[in-house]
């Protein structure tokens, strides 16, 4: 059985008092649960204080980036093995605003995925198709081909220990959330694509969705067979909103 994960990507907001409420909030009012994981992304210089804040507590750190390689002359990049040092358990790869903002191709979104998983962390690998490739009827193709560089670098196997986000970049940020049965139909497609190289493995992968989800359409779209999870951006950032979304998760 899968359990949820409800992970909040802060992207590039809050300094050291605004943190410290946003934490100070969720460890207050959040229930533990066997069948929700709770996940946060702060920024990279936040990571060591957001963790020691929760020391003690049930929720995860992750981070936001990471380099694809293991060390060296790679000025302001961090190794993956520098994130499992602060106490970092997963790793976001390839989200959509570093792939248009910051050229990362497919194959970089794989080495950097690789990267992770050799030094550990749970890489969660953002997918997701632009508004002009989803009125082309391009959705699956582009998530299909997406996926497909990570599998054909790392293999299937790297999945056992993974998450997958799916994110419609047309929903991020803007307000528009897919469909529960739009989310679905593209969770769908995401796991058969898995399963036809590992059933297992398909049957175990974590796949959230990301993309203006919030306390009031959380529900709808974590009730659906295949959605395991939210990656949160907005909402994140409001304790209160974000225990919204995490209760939702723990009334399923
Ligand atoms: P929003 O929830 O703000 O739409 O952001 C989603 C996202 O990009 C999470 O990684």
């Amino acid at each position: 059985m899968r359990r949820f994960l409800v992970a909040g990507n802060w992207k590039m907001n809050g300094d050291s008092r605004r943190n410290r409420e946003l934490v100070a909030g969720i460890v207050a009012g959040l229930q533990d649960s066997a069948t929700v994981e709770v996940l946060v992304c702060p920024p990279l210089p936040y990571l060591a204080a957001v963790k020691s804040q929760l020391s003690g507590h049930s929720v995860l750190l992750g981070a936001q980036n990471v380099s694809e390689h293991a060390q060296g002359a790679y000025t302001g990049e961090t190794a993956a093995g520098m994130l499992v040092d602060v106490g970092c358990s997963h790793v976001i790869v390839g989200h959509s605003e570093r792939r248009a903002l910051y050229g990362e191709s497919s194959n970089v979104v794989a080495s950097k995925f690789r990267a992770a998983a050799d030094a550990g962390l749970i890489p969660v690998l953002c997918v997701g198709e632009t508004l002009a490739e989803r009125e082309a009827g391009q959705t699956e193709v582009v998530v299909g081909q997406q996926l497909a560089a990570v599998v054909e670098t790392c293999g299937i196997a790297v999945f056992g220990r993974a998450v997958i986000a799916y994110e419609p970049v047309w929903a991020i940020g803007t307000g528009k959330v897919a469909s529960p049965d739009e989310a679905q139909a593209v969770h769908r497609f995401i796991r058969d694509e898995i399963a036809a190289r590992d059933e297992t493995i398909a049957a175990g992968v974590q796949i959230l969705y990301g993309g203006s989800m919030k306390g009031e359409n959380a529900d709808g779209l974590l009730s659906m067979p295949d959605i395991d999870g939210g990656l949160i951006g907005g909402a994140s950032l409001k304790a209160a909103d974000f225990l919204a979304i995490t209760k939702a998760a723990q009334g399923i």
